[in-house]
């Protein structure tokens, strides 16, 4: 789940341009941590800049605003950010002896728990605001020059961390950003889910889900566009629900029916879901639309009944068993991915063994294992019996070796099978495009196979370790 994206690179007005009189562009880079909503986030944050005249360039040297969308998931995504603000210092000195300015923000996760540690630690940084307050970032720009020289460090430390009442949804402008062959849509924010190792309940605040007509609008816009495929994104995105068309309540199943009709809009994808959200709806969302990929990541993080207890999943190992059984039966060929954390306080080798269990009945087709990682204000972090770094490491190469021994053999069965297969980008090779199967793995085409944005039929002929190498079929 855990991606590390720079923002798509739109490189600044030309020379020409500039000297011709046009206004003078403004350089932004972003740089984005943590999970997809933070990568929507940036597209975003994009957005609400431009009019300012800032556009999207691919590196901090010289820019004039570079903003760190940071995570707080685990203790090395801060640390990250920290060392990132080290070497962006520097960058921002050389701006400055060019007579330039270069506005630093940190925004995201680590921006929401940490704003005032971040002002004091690093001094160098101008803007800090959370995961809700990006849509005021033209006030908070405005409030930098009102700050005067900045302080001891350079940076002149504008800090908004609120949970406004308002939802930045009602605020953000239309996208601007270009998007390629597949977007992501966030409709669903924050959790009410409070699992006791996790910090996403403080950073996002509290569950709030979009309306209808805005997703669907979004959504209209992005087809348009020439957008294909729509990630449907939230922390707990079906727990989404609102008032539908027919005036009755919609869960996240009914939402994906609405968002099928949109034409254009051939392919529906949603992450990350909570086992204790699937209900019905949703399952039959996966039966009857063809739309909908089959691809389902369901984190459970533990086998261990006991474990589960304690990290307040409020499920059981047997219940997230069932509820596969259930989806398999609606759409037998669907492939599952899940999250999994080991050495969480307390766990035994019995219950890793109960983990390694779960993952060998269900059989995954792709998964994330991390080490628990204790968070400052969760409640595991003051749990006693916390596991040995040790133990923590022989476990999880153990998890990780039968999690990819999993993913190894699901990619192998698909050589020899047909599909669909969205193309998204040029390959790393020349004359090669990269597209996406309908179970999430990269396939490789020649580029004579179809432009980007098509959706063309292929036979697998190769797999490599993580992607595939396809040939059309007519
Ligand atoms: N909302 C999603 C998960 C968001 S966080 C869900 O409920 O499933 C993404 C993943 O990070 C989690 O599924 C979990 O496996 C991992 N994670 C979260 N907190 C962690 C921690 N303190 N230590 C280690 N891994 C953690
Ligand atoms: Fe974190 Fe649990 Fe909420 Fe997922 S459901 S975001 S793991 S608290
Ligand atoms: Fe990280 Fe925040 Fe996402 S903590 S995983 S960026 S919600």
């Amino acid at each position: 789940m855990e991606v590390e994206s720079l923002m798509a690179a739109q490189k600044e007005g030309s020379e020409g341009m500039r000297r011709g009189g046009g206004k003078a562009k403004k350089r932004l880079f972003i740089k984005t941590y943590g999970c997809q909503m933070n990568v929507y986030d940036s597209t975003r944050m994009a957005d609400v800049l431009a009019p300012l005249g800032y556009e999207a360039v691919d590196s901090p040297r010289g820019a004039d605003m570079v903003i760190l969308n940071t995570c707080h998931i685990r203790e090395k995504a801060a640390e990250k950010v920290f060392s990132e603000l080290g070497r962006l210092r520097a960058f921002k000195q050389e701006r400055a002896e060019d007579g330039g300015e270069m506005l630093l923000a940190v925004a995201g996760c680590v921006a929401q728990a940490e704003g005032e540690e971040i002002l004091r630690r690093a001094p160098q940084v101008d803007l800090v605001f959370g995961p809700q307050t990006y849509h005021r970032l033209p006030e908070m720009v405005a409030m930098t020059a009102r700050a005067g020289d900045g302080r001891e460090g350079g940076g002149r430390g504008v800090l908004d961390i609120d949970f406004p009442a308002e939802s930045k949804f009602d605020h953000l402008p239309e996208e601007t950003s270009g998007q390629g062959a597949a977007a992501f849509v966030s409709v669903q924010e924050g959790c009410d889910k409070f699992c006791s190792f996790c910090v996403v309940p403080y950073t996002r605040g509290s569950e709030i889900s979009r309306p209808v007509a805005q997703i669907v609008a979004e959504a209209k816009r992005l087809a348009e566009g020439g957008v294909r495929e729509v990630t449907l994104l939230g922390q707990n995105v079906n727990a989404w629900h609102g008032e539908g068309a027919d005036g009755r309540e919609w869960g996240l199943g009914e939402l994906l029916f609405r968002l099928s009709e949109i034409p254009g809009l051939d392919r529906l994808r949603y992450t990350t879901s909570h086992p204790r959200d699937m209900d019905d709806a949703l399952i039959a969302a996966h039966r009857d639309l063809p739309k909908l990929m089959p691809y389902l990541h369901l984190p459970v993080q533990s086998g261990s009944d006991r474990i589960l207890k304690a990290m307040n999943r409020k499920h059981t190992g047997d219940d997230y068993r069932r509820l596969i059984d259930r989806i398999r039966e609606a759409r037998p060929d669907i492939a599952m991915s899940g999250d999994f954390i080991v050495g969480f306080p307390g766990e035994t080798d019995q219950d890793f063994e109960d983990t390694m269990q779960l993952v060998r009945d269900v059989t995954y087709a792709q998964a994330f294992s991390f080490k628990y990682s204790p968070r400052p204000g969760t409640p595991g972090a003051d749990l006693g019996d916390q596991v040995p770094e040790a133990v923590k490491n022989e476990r999880l190469q153990a998890l990780q070796a039968l999690l990819t021994e999993q993913q190894h053999a699901f990619v192998k069965s698909l050589v020899g099978r047909e599909m669909d297969v969205l193309l998204e980008k040029p390959g790393r090779q020349p004359g090669q495009r990269v597209g996406r199967s309908p179970w999430l793995q990269p396939v490789i085409v020649d580029e004579k196979a179809g432009e980007i944005g098509d959706i063309i039929h292929v036979r697998i002929t190769q797999a490599g370790p993580n992607s595939l190498f396809a040939e059309p079929v007519s």
